[in-house]
C-alpha cells in the first residue's frame, strides 16, 4: 500500500475524497495493531456515555497514568451525572486539584447541569444530541458517540492529528480553521464506519504508543511503507504548530499570614485565571523584584512588622497556556493584626478542605501537614 502524493496545505478536500478511499485495507490493519499494543483501561470497558465523557474530558487534560486515579475518584464520588450536577462547585473543583485548568472543571460541572435539565439526567449518546450541548465540542461527542454506541463518526485529538500529518505531511496548522477540516475529513475518509469505536480508540493508540511525538517507533509501525514522514525522515517536523503569541510574564506574591493558628484566606473571583479558587493575600508586581522591596511592600500593605516574617520561598515558575507566572510565597507568622478587608480566617486543618491553585496546593502540604 502506498499513498499517492497528497499535496499537504491545499484547502480543497476533494484531493482527500480522491485518494484516501485507497486505503481500503486501513482500518484492518490499524485494528489488528491495536489489539497488539492496546493499554486495558477502564473506559475501554464500559459503553456507559457518562463515563465516557468523564474520563475524555480528564485526558483532555492530563496523561493517561496521571489521568487515571482522577477517573476512579470522580465515579466512586459521582456515580451519576446527577450527583455531579447536585455536587457543590468547591467539591467539584477540590477533586480536580492538581489537573489544572481549572475552567475544565468548571465547564465540565455546567454541562452535567445541563444534561440534568435538559435530557432529564440521562446523558446523550448521539454525536447530534451531544453536539448541542454547550460544553461539548467535536471532539468529545465523536468520542462518545462512537465509544458508545458505535456511531460513524471520526475523532480527531492531538494523536490522531499527529498520525495524519505524518502520514500525508500535512503542512496545515491543525488549530487553523481550513487545518481543522482537513483532518476531521481525513479522518472520516478513513474511518471504518461498521467499526468505528474501536477504529477510532486504534488511530489514538497508534498516536499514543507508536507515532509518538519525540522518538516514533516506526519499525513497529503498520503504515510505515506509506508513510510520507518516514520515507522523508521528516516525522519531527509534523504536526506543524501555529507561530504562537509570546506569553505574558507575571510577578506573584502571596503572603500566607498565620495568627493564632489561622491563615488568611480569599476566595478569587469569577475573572482571570484560577476562577473560584482560594488564595493566600496576593501582591502583583509588574517586574522581577529585589526580596528586600517586595517585603517592604508586604509588612506596608497589611500592617505587619518585618519581625513576623518567618520564611521567604524561592521563587517559583509556572507555564499556563498563555501566561509564565513567577510565583514567591512569604510566609509571616504575626501575634497582632488588623483585619484583612476581603479575607476570612481558616484554621490551619481546614485549609486541605479547601481548593487552591496547584502552586499553593502544594506548599500547604509541604508546610502544614
Ligand atoms: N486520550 C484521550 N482519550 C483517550 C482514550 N479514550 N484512551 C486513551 N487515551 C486517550
Amino acid at each position: 500500500m502506498r499513498l499517492p502524493f497528497f499535496q499537504s496545505g491545499c484547502k480543497c478536500t476533494l484531493v482527500i475524497l480522491i485518494f484516501v478511499p485507497m486505503q481500503k485495507n486501513f482500518s484492518q490493519l490499524l485494528i489488528k495493531k491495536y489489539q497488539e499494543i492496546k493499554r486495558n483501561l477502564p473506559w475501554r470497558e464500559t459503553s456507559d456515555p457518562y463515563k465516557i465523557w468523564l474520563s475524555e474530558v480528564i485526558l483532555q487534560q492530563t496523561r493517561v497514568a496521571q489521568g487515571l486515579p482522577y477517573y476512579y475518584d470522580f465515579i466512586n464520588r459521582f456515580e451519576t451525572v446527577t450527583q455531579l450536577a447536585e455536587a457543590p462547585e468547591d467539591e467539584v473543583l477540590r477533586l480536580w486539584q492538581g489537573l489544572g485548568y481549572y475552567s475544565r472543571a468548571r465547564n465540565m460541572h455546567a454541562t452535567a447541569k445541563e444534561v440534568v435539565q435538559k435530557c432529564e439526567g440521562v446523558f446523550p449518546s448521539t454525536y447530534e444530541k451531544l453536539i448541542s450541548l454547550k460544553g461539548i465540542g467535536d471532539y468529545t461527542a465523536s468520542a462518545i458517540a462512537s465509544f458508545s454506541m458505535g456511531e460513524p463518526v471520526a475523532v480527531v485529538d492531538g494523536n490522531v492529528i499527529r498520525v495524519l500529518s505524518r502520514l500525508y505531511e500535512i503542512n496545515q496548522p491543525a488549530d487553523s480553521s481550513a487545518g481543522k477540516k482537513m483532518f476531521k475529513s481525513l479522518a472520516e475518509e478513513l474511518l471504518d464506519t461498521r467499526n468505528s469505536g474501536l477504529h477510532n480508540q486504534a488511530m489514538m493508540e497508534l498516536g499514543a504508543l507508536i507515532c509518538k511525538p519525540k522518538n516514533p517507533v516506526c519499525e513497529e509501525c503498520p503504515f510505515s511503507h506509506s508513510c510520507m514522514a518516514f520515507s522523508n525522515n521528516s516525522q519531527t517536523l509534523f504536526p506543524v504548530k501555529k507561530v504562537k503569541k509570546p506569553l505574558k510574564d507575571r510577578f506573584l506574591v502571596f503572603t500566607v499570614i498565620e495568627h493564632n493558628q489561622k491563615i488568611w484566606v480569599q476566595k478569587r473571583d469569577n475573572t482571570e485565571i484560577w476562577k473560584g479558587l482560594y488564595q493566600f493575600p496576593l501582591i502583583e508586581f509588574s517586574e522581577h523584584t529585589e526580596e528586600a522591596e517586595l517585603l517592604k511592600k508586604i509588612t506596608d500593605t497589611y500592617g505587619i512588622r518585618s519581625a513576623d516574617i518567618h520564611a521567604v520561598e524561592p521563587e517559583i515558575k509556572h507555564i499556563l497556556s498563555h501566561q509564565r507566572l513567577f510565583v514567591r510565597i512569604v510566609h509571616v507568622k504575626a501575634d497582632v493584626l488588623q483585619q484583612l478587608k476581603g479575607f476570612t480566617t481558616v484554621e490551619i486543618s481546614e485549609l486541605s478542605n479547601l481548593a487552591f491553585p496547584i502552586i499553593l496546593a502544594k506548599y500547604i502540604q509541604r508546610k502544614f501537614y
